[in-house]
């Protein structure tokens, strides 16, 4: 459904400072993949989430989705079929406002304007049955301001947002990192789920590798700006976290990444 052909990115060309982030890069995701993608401080995954999203247009190669060109679409272009949660709790909601005018305005994301602001009663009843969904009591908060949540409500509110609208591909950039290590567990869980239910086709970057092995049917280790590994279904289910120090370290990667990647950091 999305395929990435011989796609790269570099910042800065021709400095002091050039970085080649993504190089020639090649990958083809199935429908309903849940892949999780783990590699070291900088290893360029950020970067190919980015180039899908359309935030950097890629230096060279294709990315195409449902067999449409989209290497040349803007990030807004781009938007309309993409839901996106990133690390920091703050950026997925506005703070101001409450939490069914965040749900509405995802909601009526790509939608065309003028429509009526006003929440319908049957619109209003599909939020609460969503928010119910999460399990953290948000149902009977409707018109609490999104301010007031904690780091970990409002990350799982952003994730419903992010599938309010069912997206063609989930994009989830260390969404739960700064979270502590149950709420972590829990929004891990309920992504999961939310993924599962809507058999969304996700791509999830961690740091963790036990979320990396745990969770979704396909993983990824990116080092350097490249693909170095790429498994799935039975042999991704056998994996062990040593397994992948193992192939991080044929890789050339470093100690304290090491220890960041085997969750002791
Ligand atoms: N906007 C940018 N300008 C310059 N360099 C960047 C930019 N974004 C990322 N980089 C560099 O590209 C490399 C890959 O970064 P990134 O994709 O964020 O890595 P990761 O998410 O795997 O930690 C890093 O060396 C980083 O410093
Ligand atoms: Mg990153």
């Amino acid at each position: 459904m999305i395929k990435l052909v011989n796609v790269s990115k570099t910042f800065n060309p021709g400095t002091i400072t050039e970085k080649r982030a993504v190089k020639r890069t090649n990958l083809e995701l199935r429908e309903g993949d849940f892949v999780t993608v783990i590699g070291g401080n900088g290893a360029g995954k950020s970067t190919l989430l980015n180039l899908i999203a359309g935030v950097y247009e890629a230096d060279t190669g294709s990315i195409i989705l449902d067999g449409l060109d989209v290497t040349r679409k803007k990030e807004h272009e781009r938007a309309a079929f993409l839901g996106r949660v990133f690390q920091d709790p703050m950026m997925g909601t506005a703070a101001s406002m409450e939490i069914e005018e965040n749900l509405a305005l995802a909601f009526r994301r790509g939608k065309k304007r003028g429509l009526r602001w006003g929440v319908t009663r049957q619109e209003r009843e599909m939020y609460v049955k969503r928010l119910a969904t999460l399990d953290l009591g948000l149902e009977t908060r409707l018109h609490s301001k999104t301010g007031l949540l904690s780091g970990g409500q409002r990350q799982a509110l952003t994730l419903l947002m992010a599938t309010l609208q069912k997206p063609r591909l989930l994009l989830l950039d260390e969404h739960t990192a700064a979270l502590d290590p149950k709420t972590a567990a829990k929004v891990l869980d309920l992504t999961e789920s939310l993924i599962g239910g809507e058999g969304l086709t996700a791509f999830m970057v961690t740091h963790n590798m036990r979320h990396a092995i745990r969770y979704g049917n396909r993983l990824i280790m990116m080092t350097d700006g490249r693909i170095i590994y790429d498994v799935c279904g039975e042999e991704k289910r056998s994996l062990e976290v040593n397994d992948l120090l193992k192939k991080f370290e044929q890789a050339g990667g470093g100690a304290s990444d090491r220890m960041i990647l085997s969750g002791a950091g």
